[in-house]
């Protein structure tokens, strides 16, 4: 049977294979990094002891924490992205690579992970694939572990297509991605409404904890 989800999640991907994007992303690092950045505070709430990237790109991210974390493990669904970060981050020991499904976290053992994290790429994918993302993510914290996830807060063009909507942000919501987070387990201990330029309370950000 044809499988819809799927076929959207195949079309996102190949977006993401080899824009520009790469390159030019490499220049905004300050709406992540700098003091005044929402996302600094919560990512300075986790633990980087051993610490997962999911969707990590060309590996501009990891970049900013090489010194400070312990293992880095990074994901992604597309193996091109994979090899660029391979190659970025040759000689470091610290660094895991896996090429996922783009719904799972394979070869993560369940409890082994003190955070993980997600920017700028969830807000792009699949409801159905965050909802899987959530449950995998509860699965591979240890107890105490902590998650923080940027995702889409638009709520315009359900059954669409991302590339119809603003910031290519596909359909989602935080209330409901925070509502999903407390069935599935998690303790919520923060979360902000995000803009994104031109385009107000577009994002949300969520910092999650798997109970101890
Ligand atoms: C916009 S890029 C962001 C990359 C990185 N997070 C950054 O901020 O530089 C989106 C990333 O998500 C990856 N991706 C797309 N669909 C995915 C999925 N379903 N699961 C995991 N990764 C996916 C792409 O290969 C790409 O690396």
């Amino acid at each position: 049977m044809r499988d819809r989800n799927a076929e959207m999640r195949q079309a996102i991907a190949k977006d993401w294979i080899d824009p520009p994007y790469y390159r030019d992303a490499e220049g905004w690092l300050d709406t992540f990094w700098a003091p005044r950045s929402p996302f600094l505070p919560l990512f300075r709430q986790l633990d980087l002891t051993r610490v997962i990237e999911l969707a990590c790109g060309h590996g501009r991210h990891a970049a900013q924490i090489l010194d400070q974390a312990g293992e880095i493990t990074l994901i992604d669904f597309e193996p091109r992205n994979i090899e660029a970060c391979r190659r970025r981050f040759a000689g470091h020991g610290k660094l895991r690579y896996i090429v996922n499904a783009g719904n799972d976290l394979p070869g993560c053992e369940d409890g082994g992970y003190s955070a993980l994290f997600c920017y700028d790429a969830m807000v792009h994918f699949e409801l159905l694939d965050v909802i899987a993302y959530l449950r995998e993510t509860h699965r591979v914290l240890r107890p105490g572990g902590r998650a923080l996830l940027h995702v889409s807060n638009n709520r315009q063009n359900p059954g669409g297509f991302y590339q119809q909507n603003t910031h290519w942000r596909n359909f989602g919501s935080l209330d409901v991605f925070l509502h999903l987070a407390d069935r599935l387990g998690f303790i919520l201990l923060d979360s902000r409404v995000l803009d994104w330029p031109g385009a107000r309370e577009i994002d949300g950000l969520m910092l999650l904890e798997r109970p101890a």
